[in-house]
């Protein structure tokens, strides 16, 4: 990814430098956060992510993984005082135009029922359900909705 900006925002990507502040951020996004030795170990698996800064302050987050079948969405968070001013669809946007194309066929995630935010969001994006994980979240135990989107369907990036 090339670092872009717009105003006093850009993104970059995630290295090892960001993942105290990145941590942090994970612990106010999440009930059941993960460590930040969990994301090293997702970034040293080969996993990458992306960060946005809004001036000094790291506002937001995308980590993700390759699939045989297409990239996973493993986190995104935003500062909850940073929220509803488009910067997770800034880090999802970024991220579908990098994976078209690089010719990524599909994209898949993960999300609990109960989070309409993020949803909404996916579905702005043509996300669609394509299956449920029961009791697959803890603090509170609720179940996992799995979401995709099928990118060969916008092969010029544009959505
Ligand atoms: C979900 C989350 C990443 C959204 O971040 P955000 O920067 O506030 O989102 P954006 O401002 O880019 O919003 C984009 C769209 O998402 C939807 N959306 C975001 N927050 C919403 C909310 N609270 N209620 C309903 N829709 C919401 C809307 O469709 C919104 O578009 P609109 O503002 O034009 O209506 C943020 O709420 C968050 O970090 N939540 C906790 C962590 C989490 O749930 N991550 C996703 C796990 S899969």
């Amino acid at each position: 990814m090339q670092k872009s900006s717009a105003g006093d925002e850009r993104l970059e990507i995630l290295t090892s430098d960001h993942l105290p502040v990145v941590g942090e951020l994970e612990a106010r996004c999440f009930s059941a956060p993960w460590s930040v030795d969990g994301i090293r170990e997702t970034l040293d698996e080969g996993g990458s992510g992306t960060v946005l800064h809004r001036g000094d302050l790291l506002v937001g987050y995308l980590l993700t993984r390759r699939l045989p079948v297409g990239v996973e969405i493993l986190k995104l968070g935003v500062e909850p005082n940073q929220r509803r001013r488009g910067f997770a669809r800034r880090l999802v946007q970024d991220g579908l135009r990098r994976w078209t194309a690089d010719g990524v066929e599909s994209v898949w995630l993960e999300v609990r029922e109960s989070n309409n935010a993020a949803r909404r969001l996916y579905a702005g994006y043509g996300f669609v359900e394509v299956g449920r994980r029961p009791h697959y979240y803890l603090a509170p135990v609720e179940d996992a909705l799995v979401l995709s989107l099928d990118l060969g369907e916008f092969p010029d990036g544009e959505r």
